[in-house]
């Protein structure tokens, strides 16, 4: 799942920065390119640091997401 449009920066591009010792939203952003464009997804990307997840978004907030929401 695309979590940066601007970037084309997946869910899964965003936990191996993490995996890979990223420990902050700045340091993602800097390894993935997440958030360096518009910004909209920085929430998201905070909510990811955060230890969040955006595919269960009745007990996560989806913060930041600009995509609809599914029915
Ligand atoms: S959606 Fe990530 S910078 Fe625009």
């Amino acid at each position: 799942m695309f979590v940066c449009m601007c970037m084309a920066v997946t869910e899964a591009g965003i936990r191996a920065c993490l995996h890979a010792g990223a420990t902050t939203t700045e340091q993602v952003s800097e390894r993935s390119g997440a958030g360096t464009g518009c910004g909209g997804c920085l929430e998201t990307v905070e909510l990811l640091v955060e230890g969040g997840s955006i595919l269960h978004p009745d007990t996560e907030p989806r913060r930041g997401c600009r995509l609809p929401r599914s029915a």
